[in-house]
């Protein structure tokens, strides 16, 4: 590595100080990071690392999506070894890990003790052969899922995942953090694409379930807006129900003693009927009813709404 890095602050609006002797405070010291990619994420990400005031340096294949990051600061690699050699962080984001590959097995031998954080999106597969390639390259690797879109990097409020290397996440941590909340999965660097996959599952359920509610109420006049802000609080009480039925999935016991699958076949009921007169598509709660009806017909109609998790581990709820 051709330099040396200041890991332990945390501080990411602080900028070097120089004293009289012209000594830099490595206490206030931005790590350098390189990043490998600059399409819509990639420059959101180098954007960042140049706000939090971290010397970056970016590459792009097309040279021109560089300029209006080099317009705020960034340094410009002309070769992807030159923009490796600039940093031991590099940050690796395009489209997909065969890109990834393409771009970095050329550049192994300038990688060797440098930190590599993989943030393109793929399966846990490929991030664990990756992490495998990099080990045989005496590399260090993070893989992370990035939970946010471009505008969101940047905001501590969203968690960007990182999982094949607890040690190596806490030693760039402050320099991670001007991205977003670095969550640490541990040391299998398939967890964060794992996480991400179904992160995104939940993300489509949810947006599934509230553009239906709101095709159902908008039938009857109500904005999108109205209903929306009511969604959003009600989501938060699922949290909790979430919450309670994780410790129930845990321990493999199903009790229902907040609510039966047998109420709530009851429930979606109603939703079905509401829809039908408002001639609302009821293909998603139909599909909701379907599992909730397996579960009956296997003795289960007692149980709460968490015993459904049986059905998705294609168990079935025998
Ligand atoms: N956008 C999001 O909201 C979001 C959220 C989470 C995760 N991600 C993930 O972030 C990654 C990048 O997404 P994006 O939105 O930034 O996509 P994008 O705007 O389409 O940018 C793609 C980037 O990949 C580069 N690239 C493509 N093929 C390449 C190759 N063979 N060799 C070298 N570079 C190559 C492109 O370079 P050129 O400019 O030369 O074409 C560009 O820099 C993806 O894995 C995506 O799933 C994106």
């Amino acid at each position: 590595m051709n330099e040396t890095h200041s890991d332990n602050h945390t501080d990411n609006h602080g900028a070097t100080h120089t004293d009289n002797h012209g000594a830099t405070h490595s206490s206030t010291r931005k790590e350098s990071v390189t990043v490998l990619g600059l399409g819509r994420m990639g420059s959101a990400l180098a954007g960042a690392f140049l706000d939090a005031g971290h010397p970056t340096t970016v590459f792009n294949r097309s040279p021109g999506k560089a300029d209006p990051l080099v317009a705020r600061g960034a340094r410009r690699a002309a070769t992807v070894a030159e923009a490796v050699a600039a940093s031991g962080l590099v940050v690796v984001c395009v489209l997909d890990y065969d890109a990834v590959r393409g771009l970095l097995e050329p550049v192994a031998a300038e990688l060797r003790g440098r930190t590599l954080v993989n943030l393109t999106s793929g399966s846990p597969e490929q991030a664990r052969a990756e992490a495998e390639w990099a080990a045989g390259h005496g590399i260090g690797y993070l893989d992370g899922g990035i939970m946010t879109t471009p505008p969101g990097i940047g905001d501590s409020a969203n968690m960007i995942l990182y999982a094949g290397g607890p040690e190596l996440q806490a030693a760039h941590r402050p320099a991670l953090s001007a991205l977003g909340d670095p969550v640490d999965l541990g040391p299998d660097a398939g967890l964060a694409s794992l996480y991400d996959a179904g992160l995104l599952g939940l993300m489509w359920s949810v947006f599934g379930g509230w553009l239906h509610a709101t095709a159902l109420v908008g039938a009857d006049g109500v904005p999108a807006k109205e209903f929306t802000a009511v969604s959003v609080r009600w989501l938060r009480t699922v949290s909790w129900f979430l919450t309670m039925y994780a410790d129930q999935i845990d321990a493999g016991e199903y009790p229902g003693d907040d609510a039966t699958i047998d109420i709530q076949v009851a429930g979606i009921g109603h939703l079905l009927h509401a829809g039908e007169e408002r001639g609302i598509d009821g293909r998603l709660p139909r599909l909701h009813l379907e599992l909730m009806k397996e579960a009956v017909a296997a003795g289960h109609g007692g149980d709460s709404y968490a015993r459904i998790v049986e059905a998705f581990r294609g168990k079935r709820s025998a």
